[in-house]
C-alpha cells in the first residue's frame, strides 16, 4: 500500500526522502510527493506517476539544506490518482503536512464537523481531514494536537506530521506499518525498513495506538492515551541494501524466483539438528486438536497446502480459511483449537484483523512470517520466520515455497512433539529439495518459448488434483496480476461442471499430471481438453510417454516426494507467467492497481 518516509537531522533530506521512496515504490506507486520546510515554510511538491517523475520536476532541483521532510507513494483508495489527492496533505493554513497510510473510516462525519468550522478541503481523500484534525487542536504542541486528533479517528492509520516551525516528526500508528530508525545526528520514520537501510539498520517497530516524536538527536514514544514508554527494544535488521537491489537482473521478481534455491535452504537452516526439528513454538502441541490456517491471496494458496500437509505428517484436521472472511463468520471454536496466520508481509490488514479475533477467543496464535517485526508476528504467540530474505516484487514468488516448506517442518513438529517420532523420509527429501528446485530453473528458456506461444491468449485454464489443486490457483493468479491475462484454477475433475466452455481452439490450459495416485484422472482431464482443441502444457515428472504424447508442451520438473512436490511445480509457473508479462510489455514488478503489503481492509 502506500509508503511513507520521514527524515529528520541529516543535512539534505530532499535526497533522503527521494531514496526512500525509491525503495518502497514496490508499495502502491499511482502518486508521490514530499514536503520540506525552507524559509520557516513548508514546501509540497507533488506528481502522478513514479518517483522517478518527481524526483525530475524542476522545483526539486532548488530545495537544499533542508533538515527535516516527510514524503510519500500513494496508492489510491478515497479518491483518484491526481497531484490533488497525492500525499502530503495539508492544513488551511498551510503550516501542518501530513502523510498518511491506512483508511480513516469516519472520514465523512469529521469532514462535515470540520467544514461547519469553516475548514477548507482540497482533494477527495480520506486522509487529508487529519491533517485538519490537527490544526483543529493545534495550539503550539504539535505531538498533543496529533495525540487529541487521533483520539477522533476510526480507522486504520501508519502516520507522520510536521509543522512548519516545529523541529519534529510526529508519527503514529494503529493498523498500518510504522518502523523508526535511528542514527547518530539523525532519525528516521518509514512504513517499512527498506526504506531506512541505506541510512541505518537500528529500528524501532512501533506498535498500534503509539506516537513517536522525533528530533534530530532523540525519539520518545507515548501511548495515544500519553504514557510515555521508557523501554522499547532497538532492532538490528541484517539485512543488507544489496537484497533489496535487483543486482543485475531485469526485474526483483525474476531474481526472487531465481533465488528460490537459497531461500528455501534458509528456512531450514538451524532447524533440524540431528533430525530433531527445532522450532520456537510456545504452544502446548500436545493440547492441539484442530488448526485453523487463516491468510490471503498467494499465502492463502500455501495455507490450502498447509490442509494436506499438516493432516497428512501430523494427523490434525486443519481448516483454511480467507483471514477477510474468517474474522467475520463467526467461527465456532473449540477447546484445543489453534490459529496458524501466513504472510509475507506480516501486515497484509485481514490476516491481521482475524488474529486479533482469534486472540480476543483467547486462542493460541502461531504465525509463520517473513518479515521480522511485521505486526503478525508480533500479535503472535509463536512465529515461525521464513527467513527468505525482502521479497520486492509485486508478485509473491519466493515466499510461497518458503510457506510450504515452513507448513512441512510445522506439521513434522506436530509429529515429533506427539508422538516422539521423527520423519526421516520427508527429513531428508527436505534436505535436498534445493537440488531439484535447480534443475527446475534450468527450464528457463524451455518455459520462455512457451510464454512467447500464449502471451496473447485471452483466457487461460490451470487444472490441478489433491495437492496440485492449490498449485493450479497459485499459477492462475501469478499469470493473472502480472499479465492481465485472465486465468482461472480449477480442481481438474471440476472442469466438466462448467470452466470447459472456456476452452476453445488454442486455449492454453496448464495441466499439473503428476505421477501420483492421480495421475489417471489427470490423464483423463487433459484427453478431455484434447478433445477440444485446448493447447496443453503440462508440467509432469512422469518418465513414461502418455503426457508428452497427449500434450502440446512438456514442462519436466524432477521427481520428489509427494508432499513435497507443490515447491518444484509452482516455480515453472512463476516463470511462465514471468515470460509471459514481460513479452506483453508489462512492469512485472509494479503491476496496476496493485500493492505489495494491503494494509488496508
Ligand atoms: C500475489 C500476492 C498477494 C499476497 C497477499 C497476501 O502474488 O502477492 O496475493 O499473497 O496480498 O500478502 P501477505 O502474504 O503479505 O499477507
Amino acid at each position: 500500500m502506500c509508503g511513507i518516509i520521514g527524515s529528520i537531522g541529516v543535512k539534505n533530506a530532499v535526497p533522503v526522502l527521494l531514496k526512500g521512496l525509491e525503495r518502497l515504490e514496490y508499495r502502491g506507486y499511482d502518486s508521490a510527493g514530499i514536503c520540506v520546510v525552507t524559509n520557516n515554510s513548508l514546501v509540497v511538491i507533488k506528481k502522478t506517476g513514479k518517483v522517478a517523475e518527481l524526483a525530475a520536476h524542476s522545483a526539486i532541483s532548488s530545495l537544499k539544506d533542508t533538515t527535516i521532510g516527510i514524503a510519500h507513494t500513494r496508492w489510491a483508495t478515497h479518491g483518484k490518482p491526481s497531484e490533488e489527492n497525492a500525499h502530503p496533505h495539508l492544513d488551511c493554513k498551510g503550516e501542518i503536512a501530513i502523510v498518511h497510510n491506512g483508511i480513516i473510516e469516519n472520514y465523512h462525519k469529521l469532514k462535515n464537523e470540520l467544514e461547519e468550522k469553516g475548514h477548507v478541503f482540497r482533494s477527495e481523500t480520506d486522509s487529508e481531514i487529519v491533517a485538519h484534525l490537527i490544526e483543529y487542536y493545534y495550539n503550539g504542541n504539535l505531538e498533543r494536537a496529533v495525540i487529541m486528533a487521533l483520539k477522533k479517528v476510526e480507522g486504520a492509520f501508519g502516520l507522520a506530521v510536521m509543522h512548519k516551525s516545529e523541529k519534529s516528526i510526529v508519527a503514529a500508528r494503529r493498523g498500518s506499518p510504522l518502523v523508526l530508525g535511528i542514527s547518530d545526528g539523525a532519525m528516521f520514520v518509514a512504513s517499512d525498513v527498506s526504506a531506512l537501510l541505506d541510512y541505518t539498520s537500528r529500528v524501532i517497530y512501533l506498535d498500534d495506538n503509539e506516537v513517536a516524536t522525533l528530533t534530530s538527536k532523540s525519539y520518545t514514544i507515548k501511548t495515544l492515551e500519553g504514557n510515555m514508554i521508557r523501554s522499547r527494544a532497538v532492532q538490528e535488521i541484517d539485512w543488507n541494501i544489496d537484497k533489496i537491489e535487483k543486482r543485475g537482473y531485469k526485474h526483483f521478481m525474476l531474481k526472487e524466483i531465481l533465488e528460490q534455491p537459497i531461500s528455501i535452504e534458509k528456512v531450514l537452516q538451524n532447524r533440524i539438528i540431528n533430525n530433531r526439528i527445532l522450532l520456537d513454538i510456545k504452544i502446548d502441541i500436545n493440547t492441539l486438536k484442530r488448526l485453523y490456517i487463516v491468510a490471503c491471496g498467494t499465502s492463502w494458496h500455501a495455507a490450502l497446502e498447509g490442509k494436506y500437509i499438516i493432516e497428512r505428517i501430523a494427523g490434525i484436521p486443519v481448516e483454511v480459511d480467507y483471514a477477510s472472511e474468517f474474522r467475520y463468520r463467526n467461527p465456532l471454536f473449540i477447546k484445543g483449537d489453534a490459529i496458524i496466520a501466513i504472510s509475507q508481509s506480516g501486515e497484509t490488514a485481514d490476516t491481521l484483523a482475524a488474529i486479533r479475533l482469534a486472540k480476543e477467543k483467547s486462542l493460541p496464535i502461531i504465525s509463520i512470517v517473513n518479515v521480522v517485526g511485521s505486526g503478525i508476528a508480533r500479535n503472535s504467540d509463536s512465529v515461525i520466520y521464513l527467513n527468505a530474505g525482502p521479497e520486492i516484487g509485486v508478485a509473491s514468488t519466493k515466499a510461497f515455497t518458503a510457506q510450504i516448506m515452513a507448513l512441512v517442518l510445522f506439521a513434522l513438529y506436530i509429529k515429533q512433539e506427539r508422538n516422539d517420532i521423527a520423519d526421516n523420509e520427508i527429513l531428508n527429501s527436505l534436505k535436498v529439495i534445493n537440488c531439484s528446485i535447480k534443475e527446475v530453473l534450468k527450464s528457463r528458456e524451455e518455459i520462455k518459448k512457451i510464454a512467447d506461444e500464449i502471451y496473447a491468449s485471452r483466457d487461460a485454464l490451470y487444472l490441478g488434483r489433491g495437492m496440485q489443486f492449490p498449485v493450479a490457483l497459485e499459477g492462475a493468479l501469478k499469470l493473472k496480476e502480472i499479465s492481465y491475462i485472465h486465468a482461472e484454477g480449477y480442481p481438474a475433475a471440476e472442469m466438466k461442471h462448467g470452466p470447459i466452455a472456456l476452452v476453445e481452439e488454442g486455449t492454453p490450459v496448464i495441466a499439473l499430471a503428476m505421477e501420483d495416485v492421480l495421475h489417471e484422472k489427470m490423464i483423463s482431464n487433459i484427453q478431455e481438453v484434447k478433445a477440444r482443441k485446448g493447447k496443453v502444457i503440462a508440467i509432469t515428472d512422469s518418465q513414461s510417454l502418455r503426457v508428452s504424447s497427449l500434450a502440446d508442451r512438456v514442462i519436466k520438473v524432477p521427481k520428489v516426494l509427494d508432499i513435497l512436490s507443490p515447491i518444484v511445480t509452482s516455480i515453472p509457473l512463476q516463470l511462465l507467467a514471468y515470460y509471459a508479462a514481460v513479452k506483453r510489455g508489462i512492469d512485472v514488478d509494479k503491476p496496476r492497481n496493485l500493492a505489495k503489503s494491503v494494509t488496508v481492509e
